[in-house]
């Protein structure tokens, strides 16, 4: 018995919510390969697409730690699994790299044995293979990776989750500068405490994003992603952050951010054609810098 699964990258915070907002694309993505053995245990059998990056020691990859934790919690340890991790999408790009393999994992063992769990259950686990990942538990990888969509994480403790409707022809155009950032190392370089007058900036613009999802509204959506609080910090990652946005704006984009912990950036288009020309534009200008990138661009 076997089962192949797809799981998507992410967008991460959405330019204005750290931590609390993502969404899903359609591509790119990782996929994984499980199958039942007779003895108990998870192993990893097999991983490509990754240059030898990531543990198949089965307690040190998110995949099979990640399985493991669900099958304690289920109570079935008497299950053995082989898995084949093939990574379809760049590692510490700020894509949800380790989440779209986590998801994978856990969606398989779930579907395997007949789902025990809904996925709003499995969000919890997939969190826990973030925090082996990249030593912090956020769930807006793996949640909107799990759960599809747009997701607010209105509270972590207790777990809060809310998908949020969003336009039809939303289009996410992303390009990916080869630079390595992990997302361990942008989380310790941003700053633990805010200002009042630029969480109330912060605040507005989360409330004006939600309202601009709900109301369908694309100028709304689009003043509403400014970030104050990191992205000022992590743009520095960034080769020519801000010269990449003006290029993007200036080609019609609703706006332009950072993905997840970078170096990854994205914009909303209203439509495919705009999302390329956007793409092409960033990638010819990161070139010019001797940077190589991907780029994709994919309904929302
Ligand atoms: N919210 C997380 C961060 C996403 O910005 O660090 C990481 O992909």
């Amino acid at each position: 018995e076997s089962i192949k699964v797809f799981a998507p990258a992410t967008v991460a915070n959405v330019v204005c919510g750290f931590d609390i907002l993502g969404f899903a694309v359609d591509a790119p993505g990782d996929e994984v390969i499980m199958r039942r053995k007779a003895e108990p245990g998870v192993v990893i059998t097999k991983i490509t697409g990754d240059d030898g990056r990531l543990p198949m020691e089965a307690s040190k990859n998110t995949v099979s730690a990640s399985v493991q934790d669900y099958l304690s919690y289920i109570e079935r340890t008497d299950i053995g699994v082989e898995i084949e991790l093939h990574k379809k999408m760049p590692i510490g790009s700020g894509l949800g790299s380790s989440s779209a393999s986590t998801v994978a994992g856990l969606f398989a063992i779930n579907t395997l044995l007949d789902e025990p769990l809904n996925r709003m259950q499995m969000v919890p686990f997939a969190m826990k293979g973030e925090e082996l990942a990249c030593g912090s538990g956020h769930a807006d990888n793996v949640a909107p990776a799990l759960l599809g969509g747009f997701v607010l994480i209105r509270s972590y403790k207790p777990l809060d989750l809310i998908k949020l409707p969003f336009p039809e022809s939303l289009y996410c155009a992303i390009v990916f500068p080869e630079v390595d950032v992990p997302t361990r190392d942008a989380r310790r370089m941003i700053r633990d405490k805010v200002l009042l007058k630029d969480a109330v900036i912060q605040w507005g613009n989360i409330a004006g994003l939600v309202t601009g999802l709900f109301m369908k509204d694309l100028d709304l959506i689009g003043r509403s992603m400014i970030d104050v609080l990191v992205e000022p910090v992590r743009s520095i990652l960034i080769p020519d952050f801000y010269k990449l946005r003006d290029i993007a704006m200036g080609l019609g984009a609703i706006s332009f951010g950072i993905s997840g912990s970078g170096p990854s950036v994205f914009s909303f288009a209203k439509d495919k054609d705009t999302a390329d020309k956007i793409t092409l534009a960033i990638k010819k200008h990161l070139n010019a810098l001797q940077i190589g990138c991907q780029t994709y661009v994919s309904p929302i």
